[in-house]
């Protein structure tokens, strides 16, 4: 068992409990998607290592390819902005997508992600999250396969960081208030 770090209040996800939800999603997104060679798209930094572990739960041949963006703007599709900090290698054009998040919010990066990977000719666009705060949605869009729902608290770990600190913790913490308060 691993310690709970000193600036996590408590362990919302445990090793366990996520190894056995992803290989459980993993699964179905193999059936699901049986006979396709898709391309599965990793949104960086913090899907890292959710992508790492979902990846290696599938069967299908898969192609590895990856996205670093930034949103800025109220959140609202009319006024925001995606940046696009660092671009495919590949081509989309007539390739099935799977997008592999760690969190959806707002929901503003992966319905500009959607938006644009379909504009860019892809054949479906599948959108696998680990996390899902759904309270705080304002876009309409929903993963097609979620892990878990979570509150909305500030979480930390397995990929998601505070000021780039936490990605590296094996579990989903919740941050102390003072830690981000200060
Ligand atoms: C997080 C997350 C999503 C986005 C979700 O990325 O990985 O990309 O925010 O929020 P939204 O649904 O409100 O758009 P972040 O900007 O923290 O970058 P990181 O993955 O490098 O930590």
């Amino acid at each position: 068992m691993h310690q709970i770090h000193p600036d996590c209040q408590k362990i919302l996800l445990t090793e366990d409990e996520i190894r056995a939800r992803v290989s459980a999603v993993a699964k179905q997104v193999d059936a699901d998607l049986a006979g396709k060679r898709p391309v599965a798209v990793g949104i960086l930094k913090g899907s890292i290592i959710f992508y790492a572990d979902f990846i290696r739960c599938l069967n299908m041949p898969l192609e590895l390819d990856f996205m670093a963006v930034s949103s800025y703007g109220s959140g609202s599709t009319s006024s925001g902005k995606l940046k696009i900090r660092k671009d495919l290698d590949g081509d989309v054009n007539g390739r099935d997508v799977i997008v592999i998040e760690d969190i959806i919010d707002s929901g503003f990066t992966l319905a500009c992600l959607k938006k644009l990977l379909l504009e860019r000719g892809a054949s479906s666009v599948t959108i696998v999250t680990l996390l899902d705060k759904h309270e705080r949605r304002t876009e309409d869009i929903a993963p097609d396969y979620n892990c878990f729902e979570i509150p909305d608290e500030f979480v930390v770990g397995y990929g998601l960081d505070y000021n780039e600190k936490y990605r590296s913790l094996p579990y989903i913490g919740i941050l102390k208030r003072s830690v981000y308060e200060k």
